[in-house]
């Protein structure tokens, strides 16, 4: 049989309308991160803020967009294509002050930024995810049949001074599954608020495509 081609897949209305669907669904999530993000950390504290698994910059270039502080402003992404085209899209910005570096968040600390404490691990007042522990949890499992996410809570929360926040998007875990896979006396995170999201109801049962959780770690 005949491949469809990657075209024809994604041209029928309901293809489309998923697509429209999805992409909005981009769009709004940045939209409430940002929203979060200036309620809890605002651009006049001029916090120190990572995006973990950064991909084009979109999320970290809309906070430039409203006053933070571009110097403290950073993405990490470990593919070099991704950091390529974030600088690309911050020079166009006119924003090449913002940091994005090549790093594997589960192996390598991040690059400090001017003005941190170089002897210090947690100097980031937020830490923000959209999509990218969905992405490392999709990645292969060891020989103890462990999947590589395990690492990720402890890593977010060795990179988070105290009383700092983690901010997380997933389309993959629940509310649920993210408190109970965050919130630990290792990690040392606590709930602090969620986003909502729009909701869908199916047989009966109401739900969230996405969910956005806050933790805060112990000061
Ligand atoms: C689903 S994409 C999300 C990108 C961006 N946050 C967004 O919302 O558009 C996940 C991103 O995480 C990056 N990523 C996956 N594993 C990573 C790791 N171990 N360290 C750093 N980045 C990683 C991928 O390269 C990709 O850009």
């Amino acid at each position: 049989m005949k491949a469809k081609s990657g075209i024809g897949v994604f041209s029928s209305p309901f293809s489309q309308a998923l697509i429209g669907k999805s992409s909005r669904f981009g769009v709004e999530s940045v939209e409430k991160m940002v929203s979060w993000v200036m309620e809890n950390t605002p651009p006049s504290s001029d916090p120190f803020v990572l995006e973990v698994g950064s991909g084009n910059g979109t999320l970290i270039l809309a906070l430039l967009e409203k006053n933070y502080l571009a110097q403290n402003l950073a993405g990490i992404d470990y593919s070099a294509d991704a950091v390529k085209l974030s600088k690309l899209v911050a020079a166009a910005k006119e924003a090449d002050v913002v940091t994005f570096s090549a790093c594997d968040f589960l192996y390598e600390d991040p690059p400090h930024l001017p003005h941190m404490d170089p002897t210090k691990t947690d100097v980031w007042d937020l830490l923000l995810d959209k999509g990218t522990y969905d992405a490392i949890a999709l990645g292969n499992k060891d020989e103890q049949g462990h999947s590589p996410a395990i690492h990720y809570p402890s890593r977010a929360a060795r990179l988070i001074r105290p009383g700092g926040f983690f901010l997380i998007t997933s389309c993959n875990f629940t509310e649920e599954e993210l408190k109970v896979n965050f919130i630990s006396e290792a990690t040392g995170f606590k709930h602090h608020s969620r986003i909502q999201h729009p909701t869908f109801t199916f047989g009966g049962k109401s739900g969230s495509v996405c969910c956005s959780v806050a933790f805060q770690k112990a000061n």
